[in-house]
């Protein structure tokens, strides 16, 4: 199969990251026949400091020509304490989610049975923990009219969802739910928010399209607390787009680390994979961030975008061997990993290669 990827490893260790995702899916190239060419974008802080724009016409451009973009992170800490800033990286994020249609974004948590006591969780709580989050990517509070009032002594922020928007949403996680454990939980505050009851809404609607689907609503505060008490309650939960940041980072911990966890973005066009972890400026350069979770992005890339199934397993298997070999990154050693078995993220990345 021909493809071609662009790399957008945008900021902080979105650098050290995607360096790795790169490697893994040239060996996966290499080993299945494939050939992938590739290509290189700015996004974010350095884009905005090359040409003034966190998303430049010719990152968007390449994004809409490529088969698939392998993503890093956007963000840098200068921006995040001076509310008055005008331009900001993450804008470049928001723009790229808007302009290709990324209206679906799927974050799967799994835990890897090594990492079971890496968790903050109890093992017995987290055992079989498995779940699939739908969070509507387009809509909501994030895209909705802005602004201040009162000589900018008040501020508003517009929640915004239409029928379309819930309704494509809903379809794609009914789909998945059918070819999993066929449970759907839809995620709202429909007993304070009007864009939540008619989320609530459409969401009845669609179910009646898939009698199969055993279907629950929860309000989003009840959510954040059953997620960390049984886990293993939820498969595929669907829910607008502040709700699902949110709960998509609580949930992370059930994974054992925000490092593990990859994402897909999907809509219209070109998909778009990407670590859910942002761009720790903290361990920028160190050489320490964990490269696993886009390893894992690239295998949700040749699952989702190439329909390569096979081909995603050889890297889930060789990211669970390694695991099973010992080996950590920082973010997910526990008491029992031994000082040599902790690895930086080229070494990670190394370990990785050799087991596909
Ligand atoms: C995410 C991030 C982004 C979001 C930020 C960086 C704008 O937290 O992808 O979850 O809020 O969507
Ligand atoms: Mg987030």
């Amino acid at each position: 199969m021909k493809k071609h990827i662009l790399i957008v490893p945008g900021d902080g260790i979105g650098q050290e990251v995607t360096a790795v995702g790169k490697k893994v899916l040239d060996k996966i190239a290499a080993k299945f026949g494939h050939e992938f060419t590739y290509d290189t974008a700015l996004i974010g802080h350095v884009a905005i400091e090359a040409t003034g724009n966190p998303l430049p016409e010719e990152t968007l451009q390449k994004m809409k020509d490529a088969d698939a973009v392998l993503f890093g992170a956007v963000g840098h800490p200068k921006y995040d304490n001076d509310p008055t800033a005008k331009v900001r990286p993450e804008q470049g994020l928001l723009r790229m989610r808007k302009e290709l249609g990324l209206y679906a974004n799927l974050r799967p948590i799994k835990l890897f049975d090594e990492l079971l006591s890496a968790s903050s969780i109890k093992p017995e709580i987290l055992k079989g923990a498995d779940i699939l989050f739908f969070r509507e990517l387009t809509g909501d509070i994030y895209f909705g009219e802005k602004g201040r009032k009162n000589n900018g002594d008040t501020a508003f922020d517009m929640a915004e969802y239409s029928r379309y928007e819930v309704e494509r949403i809903a379809r794609k996680a009914f789909e998945a739910a059918m070819t999993r454990k066929k449970k759907l939980c839809s995620v709202d505050k429909a007993n304070v928010l009007e864009t939540s009851r008619l989320w609530r809404e459409v969401v009845q609607k669609v179910a009646l399209e898939y009698p199969e689907v055993e279907v629950e609503h929860q309000f989003v505060d009840a959510t954040a607390m059953l997620l960390i008490k049984d886990p293993c309650r939820f498969d595929v939960v669907v829910t607008a787009n502040l709700f699902g940041d949110i709960l998509t980072d609580e949930a992370s911990q059930i994974a054992g680390s925000m490092g593990m966890l990859a994402s897909a973005s999907i809509g219209d066009g070109t998909g778009v994979y990407e670590p859910i972890h942002g761009s720790a400026h903290d361990i920028t350069g160190k050489g320490v961030a964990n490269p696993l979770a886009s390893v894992l992005s690239a295998a949700l890339l040749l699952d989702i975008s190439f329909g390569l199934r096979a081909e995603a397993d050889a890297l889930i298997n060789a990211v669970d061997k390694v695991l099973k070999a010992g080996y950590r990154t920082r973010d997910i050693a526990d008491s029992h990993t031994t000082s040599k078995n902790i690895l930086g993220t080229d070494a990670m990345g190394e370990q990785v290669l050799n087991n596909i």
